[in-house]
């Protein structure tokens, strides 16, 4: 799990009035709107004597926590200690961590670290989103696999012939041999072409095509350590773009919104049927996901057998190595331990400029100097 990305923490539509207790990275955070209708996102814990923000109310442009009622505003700055009266002088060190919050594409992300603005790796963008011949459907999901798992197993070409029933023939031909791959490096990620032949698909209006009729090209890449996307063409002109983006509840479960661009049947009554279409070929994944072991990927490439079809695996993962290398990997053994004894959160923008912090920063993993070489460049 890495600090200084943008994660999803939840819909825009299911942030009201009240606000919300969110996990994320194995850490708790609130999210509330202020009196006019931003959504902000603060540590969880409120520093007096430890209660849930996120489980107390909005009041005007604060949250207050549920325990004493000590009020935060949008910048985690403590505005009111009812125990100390009207005149009461608020101490320096009230203040939770605030991180940075976009709304886009119908989700709230929230930039969990301490990066400046102009440093942090963006979120992926939707090319489709405002374009009228494309139409969008959000779905989401959640089940116990590790992130870095799940988005391995969306940039392995070879899965689709044995997992998916609509991608390939499980398994049934004995001629079978994985796509070739054509691979692309982008500035945050790594993407891969190929052409998948499989049972034709009832689809529909689309009855009629002839040699093109079990074939799809289909790309598949990573942006960040969470966010992937595919696009399927189904024929030359019917096509699926679609958009994942997922945040680590904790290491071994993981959310996922699947945001499903699409430029045919763009009747809503169609939305359903994606939607669903969408959750079996993920409930197809989770079937294999949550059972592999170990359940992060292993630390040694020698603990594994991999073949020239895992190479966009171990591209992703030098990308996971490059930003260890800048420090942004958390120590999972470390957090947990210190978790025992202390709330811990995410480092925020304002600890660059501020001191005097009450909650504990999450254990980072030390980059070697081998490693802070080899990241020269590739913080931001
Ligand atoms: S614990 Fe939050 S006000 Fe006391
Ligand atoms: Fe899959």
């Amino acid at each position: 799990m890495f600090i200084n990305f943008w994660y999803p923490a939840m819909q825009s539509e299911e942030l009201g009035a009240a606000p919300s207790h969110v996990r994320m990275l194995g850490m708790d955070f609130a999210l509330f709107r202020d009196a006019a209708g931003r959504a902000h996102c603060l540590a969880n814990t409120c520093v007096h004597r430890g209660g849930s923000l996120g489980h107390g109310k909005v009041k005007g442009d604060c949250i207050e926590c549920p325990y004493h009622g000590w009020r935060f505003d949008q910048d985690g700055v403590c505005r009111r200690i009812p125990s100390i009266g009207r005149d009461g002088k608020i101490p320096a060190r009230a203040k939770v961590d605030s991180y940075p919050v976009e709304e886009k594409y119908g989700l709230i992300f929230v930039f969990l670290g301490d990066l400046p603005e102009a440093e942090r790796p963006p979120i992926r963008e939707i090319l489709e989103w405002d374009d009228d011949k494309w139409r969008a459907t959000i779905v989401s999901w959640e089940f116990d696999a590790n992130m870095e798992r799940a988005v391995e197993n969306s940039l392995d070409p070879s899965h689709n012939e044995f997992v998916h029933a609509t991608h390939g023939f499980q398994g049934e031909r004995e001629d079978y041999k994985v796509p070739d791959m054509e691979i692309t490096r982008e500035e945050l990620g790594v993407y891969f072409r190929i052409v998948l032949y499989s049972p034709a698909l009832d689809r529909g209006e689309l009855k009629g095509m002839k040699d093109e009729e079990s074939a799809m090209e289909a790309f598949s890449g990573h942006h960040g350590p969470n966010q992937l996307w595919n696009r399927l063409h189904l024929t030359a002109e019917n096509w699926l773009h679609q958009y994942q983006f997922c945040t680590p509840i904790d290491e071994n479960r993981t959310r996922f919104w699947h945001i499903n661009m699409r430029n045919s049947w763009l009747d809503p009554k169609v939305d359903e049927g994606v939607n669903e279409r969408n959750r079996v070929t993920s409930a197809e994944d989770q079937v294999i996901l949550t059972k592999l072991r170990p359940v992060v990927p292993p630390a040694h490439t020698n603990e594994e057998l991999l073949m020239p079809s895992d190479e966009t695996v171990l591209l992703y993962r030098s990308f996971l190595s490059q930003w260890e290398a800048c420090g942004w990997r958390i120590d999972v053994d470390a957090m947990k331990e210190l978790q025992k004894t202390s709330a811990v959160t995410v480092p925020s923008p304002a600890r660059r400029e501020q001191k005097n912090w009450v909650l504990k920063t999450v254990p980072l993993i030390a980059p070697s100097p081998d490693q802070s070489q080899a990241a020269g460049g590739v913080a931001g």
